[in-house]
């Protein structure tokens, strides 16, 4: 079945999040398959609101401890996106999707040149924001990674809906 988005052009942000939102709250809500479900997300984000690059790591668990906070052993490792060619394996507390994972929280970046530490997976990549997303032990599953190739294109509006877009991802998990 082919799927459209409908957003309006002359919209908000604001308004395109909230335009958005439902349709990808739909569109997951009739798949069951989280690699499809990602894809299409991202796909969602990069065409609807015009993103340079959106995409998201998975914590890959490595070799299986019983112990949930040894990281020596996990990765980030790239999952479904849109965009560029990009770094494939991110570890621990590196990067801003790194430290997103090590600190459990939203990461938004008005500057990537200004972010000691940041991992240039493409020389376009101005501005970014990183939303850690949890499994339902509170442990870092996914990390959603949004790019743009404007300085300081990320503001509030985009941690709060992205936030949101975050829960329902939880949702799928
Ligand atoms: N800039 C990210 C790496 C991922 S790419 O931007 C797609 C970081 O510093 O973690």
């Amino acid at each position: 079945m082919a799927e459209t988005l409908i957003i309006s052009s002359t919209a908000t942000k604001a308004e395109k999040y909230q335009e958005l939102i439902p349709q990808i709250k739909a569109l997951t809500s009739i798949e069951s398959d989280l690699t499809a479900n990602l894809a299409n997300i991202a796909s969602a984000l990069k065409y609807g609101l015009g993103f340079f690059w959106v995409g998201f790591y998975r914590v890959d668990k490595g070799i299986e401890t019983n112990n949930s906070t040894d990281f020596d052993n996990q990765i980030l490792i790239l999952a479904p996106f849109q965009g560029t060619l990009a770094c494939t394996r991110i570890k621990y507390g590196k990067g801003v999707c790194g430290k997103s994972w090590k600190d459990k929280t939203t990461i938004l970046v008005e500057d990537v040149e200004l972010f000691e530490g940041h991992i240039a997976c493409s020389s376009d990549s101005k501005s970014e924001i990183v939303i850690p997303i949890f499994d339902k032990n509170g442990n870092v599953a996914l990390i959603l990674d949004v790019d743009s190739d404007k300085v300081n294109d990320f503001d509030e509006t985009d941690r709060e809906y992205l936030e949101e877009l975050g829960k329902i991802i939880e949702g799928l998990l």
